[in-house]
């Protein structure tokens, strides 16, 4: 908050405003929403920050290219939750021999662990197991016919919670028909969902979705072919934002593993570190829950986002 009156002019270097680039990955979905408001707000004027803030429609190449033009602003830091993990050994080079500390929001990278300083986000890992988990409890021992819709390709947040997923339903007597990308968006779910559908119809008894917002379409595609989502096929996603939670409430998908959004709080307290000198961890997961009906409906009325 506001301490009043606190214009003194100090030594310290407390109170020069510090500029940062953030590197969004685009507006997919109602969690990215929630992680660019989050961001906003810690990263306000009132808080000492001057926030340059671009997001890059999803494509990999324009996201380069606003790091890039961040470093030749000269900012202070960049914070980057980048869309896929390849190709940022480059340009992460480049801010490196400019002096340009980079923060990673959210996904990760594949680039050496020297060329950023700290890492908050997730462990879409353990994300991916805790939805099989729970799929292999309750399905595992009957023959169960699976589809999944995938996230971006290439995505830190597709590939590890495909990995921790497909880890947990092995050997159980559940069978992959299909899986495909929806790249993290209702518009997607749905186009991906219907052809899932067309090609397999009724066989079809369980859906993982990556992230609420394709389950959310696919409900379109599965009410439209003449079935019940949440009874004749079961769904499974990834988030709890508020329409997810909403829907898993109404009985129309059965379990949700949430990925917190709200991490602008914690970059926002280690950028202001990295700025500072001081020392840093390499990286801070926030924790996760995990919803099933029940709990949605006892949790509905609080959630923020
Ligand atoms: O990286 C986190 C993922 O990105 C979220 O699960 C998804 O909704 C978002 O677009």
């Amino acid at each position: 908050g506001c301490a009043g009156g606190g214009s003194t002019a100090g030594g310290g270097g407390d109170d020069k405003v510090i500029t940062v680039g953030f590197a969004q990955t685009g507006s997919e979905s109602g969690w990215r929403s929630a992680n660019t408001e989050s961001m906003k707000t810690a990263f306000s004027t009132e808080n000492g920050f001057n926030l340059i803030f671009n997001a890059a429609d999803n494509k990999p190449e324009a996201q380069i290219a606003a790091v890039r033009s961040f470093i030749n602003q000269g900012v202070d830091a960049i914070v980057l939750a980048p869309i896929v993990t390849d190709g940022w050994d480059d340009v992460l080079k480049e801010a490196k021999d400019a002096n340009i500390p980079v923060i990673l929001e959210d996904r990760t990278v594949s680039a050496s662990e020297d060329l950023y300083a700290s890492w908050v986000g997730l462990d879409f890992k353990k994300e991916g197991e805790t939805a099989g988990k729970w799929v292999a409890e309750n399905f595992g021992k009957t023959p169960t016919n699976l589809v999944v819709l995938e996230g971006t390709t290439g995505s830190s947040a597709a590939t590890d919670r495909a990995t921790g997923f497909n880890d947990a339903i092995a050997g159980t007597d559940i069978t992959l028909l299909d899986s495909q990308t929806g790249n993290f968006t209702r518009a997607e779910g749905k186009t991906v969902m219907e052809g899932f559908l067309q090609k397999y119809g009724s066989q079809i008894n369980l859906l993982f979705a990556h992230n609420d917002d394709m389950g959310l379409g696919a409900l379109d595609a599965i009410k439209a072919a003449g079935l019940t989502p949440g009874t004749d096929i079961k769904i499974v996603t990834i988030d709890a934002v508020k329409d997810g939670m909403t829907a898993l409430a109404d009985g129309e998908f059965n379990y949700i593993v949430e990925c917190n959004p709200l991490l602008g709080e914690k970059v926002a307290e280690v950028v202001k570190k990295v700025v500072a000198g001081e020392s840093v961890d390499k990286q801070y997961i926030v924790e996760d829950q995990a919803f099933d009906q029940e709990q949605a409906k006892a949790a509905l009325p609080d959630r923020k986002y």
